[in-house]
């Protein structure tokens, strides 16, 4: 079992850029997989996540080639994937095995998706019961409810649907699954979630109208798509663990190039600049339909603040890391509506607060976020002891977030369970490294 040691002491300083986005990379391969003719996916994600949905592709007959910096996707165009022969393994992602299959129940074959524990035990009633809506013939455990999950591939026919979550993971399987059916799919959720399928739908060029807000796309387009360049920018979910890191660290000054700053991702910057934090943008430019920006952030006393509904869509995947800069605040942060934490790759309510307790932060859970006591006082940002076994609970969000946390203790501490960090950062220990290492 991998484990990460983090000695605290040091400043996070200079220049650094971060893996490309992994929700991007996840759509690109599978709209290039259905274009026709060669693609190329430059500054993909490298993490297992992303890995496996290419593997998955392959499955499907598309022929993928890999180089370190980018994807080359020899597209079949719109009915051309194939029968898998074996099961899909999607590892530990819920957008890989929630998109796929919506894209899969509308095929002519038939498939079967699973995952790792966590994926096993993570809710897919959300995506399998408006597909069933929708005509598709999928079985799994728990009727349906939990993978593995298979799919009879079957003529679907687009529906009307209110999704009772603000989730992009559904909305991008409805519309993936809507492409196939016949007809138009009318989709709307409660608060808009990430629009990463919307944005690189017309990117390709597939139409997809607003009618005020809700979503309308018609089914089975009388001409596919052809294949394209891809560049994909950074992932701001990944950039989030240095934008807090060199927030509570003293002395710290660093700048990320290249990050995704997609305003349904970076409600971490509006919550971190109202708690304190000194975050500028720099160079605002777009790449594939995604606005991208430089950051500089340098180190600033934070105070606690209340974060409730309308922020959790747009900072879902940064709690983890909002919750440590909110234990070293001056000050209690109230974090509510956020009970979608409690079904992500762990229960990130539970995990945090856990964790937090044991460096010495007083966390109250509720059943829809938490209340945190940070340890700060007089207007200065506090430290963390070093956990005796900080765990990651198998969550590679937990763990980063813990390594953050780490950097603010007296005494070096080891996380245990790391190589889970490999699904979204595989290099996340050398880039914290050589921030680590830049002088003053
Ligand atoms: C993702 C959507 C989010 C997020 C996940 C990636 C996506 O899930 O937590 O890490 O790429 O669509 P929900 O939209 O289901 O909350």
């Amino acid at each position: 079992m991998t484990s990460l040691t983090i000695t605290p002491g040091l400043p996070l300083r200079g220049t650094t850029t971060i893996p490309g986005d992994k929700s991007l990379t996840h759509r690109a391969i599978i709209l290039t997989a259905l274009a026709e003719g060669t693609s190329t996916i430059v500054g993909y994600c490298q993490g297992e996540d992303c890995l496996n949905t290419m593997r998955a592709f392959q499955g499907l007959g598309i022929p993928i080639t890999q180089s370190p910096t980018e994807l080359t996707v020899c597209g079949k165009g719109f009915w051309g994937l194939s029968e898998p022969s074996a099961p899909i393994d999607c590892g530990n992602s819920g957008t890989g095995i929630r998109l796929l299959t919506g894209l899969l129940a509308g095929q002519d074959f038939f498939s079967i998706l699973t995952g790792d524990d966590s994926i096993r035990r993570r809710p897919m009633g959300r995506v399998v019961k408006p597909l069933r809506e929708m005509g598709a013939v999928i079985g799994g455990r728990k009727g349906g409810e939990l993978a593995p999950l298979a799919i009879t591939g079957a003529g679907l026919h687009a529906i009307e649907y209110t999704s009772p979550v603000a989730s992009a993971q559904i909305k991008s399987s409805l519309l993936l699954a809507g492409l196939f059916a016949q007809g138009k799919t009318r989709y709307k959720e409660p608060r808009l979630s990430r629009d990463h399928t919307e944005r690189m739908f017309r990117f390709f060029g597939i139409p997809l109208v607003n009618e005020e807000d809700t979503l309308v796309l018609q089914g089975r387009p009388s001409v596919g798509w052809r294949g394209v360049d891809v560049t994909i920018p950074g992932d701001f979910s990944a950039a989030a663990f240095f934008i807090v890191g060199a927030t509570i660290v003293q002395g710290s000054d660093i700048t990320i190039r290249n990050v995704g700053m997609n305003p349904t991702r970076t409600g971490l910057i509006e919550v971190m600049r109202k708690m304190g934090a000194d975050i500028q943008v720099v160079g605002q430019r777009e790449e594939a339909g995604e606005p991208v920006g430089d950051l500089r952030v340098k180190s600033a006393p934070l105070k606690g603040v209340a974060i409730g509904h309308d922020l959790i869509p747009r900072t879902i995947d940064e709690f983890p890391v909002l919750c440590v800069a909110a234990a070293v605040a001056d000050g209690d942060t109230v974090i509510s509506g956020a009970e979608e934490l409690r079904v992500k790759e762990s229960d990130r309510i539970a995990t945090m607060s856990r964790e937090l307790k044991a460096m010495g932060a007083l966390v109250e859970e509720r059943p829809d976020g938490m209340v945190i006591r940070g340890v700060g006082r007089g207007g200065e940002n506090g430290k963390l002891n070093a956990a005796h076994k900080a765990q990651s609970h198998g969550d590679h969000r937990v763990a980063m977030s813990l390594a953050i946390g780490g950097l603010t203790a007296e005494q070096s501490m080891t996380i245990t369970d790391t190589s889970c960090v490999d699904t979204s950062f595989p290099n996340f220990e050398k880039v914290l490294a050589s921030l680590l290492a830049n002088p003053a």
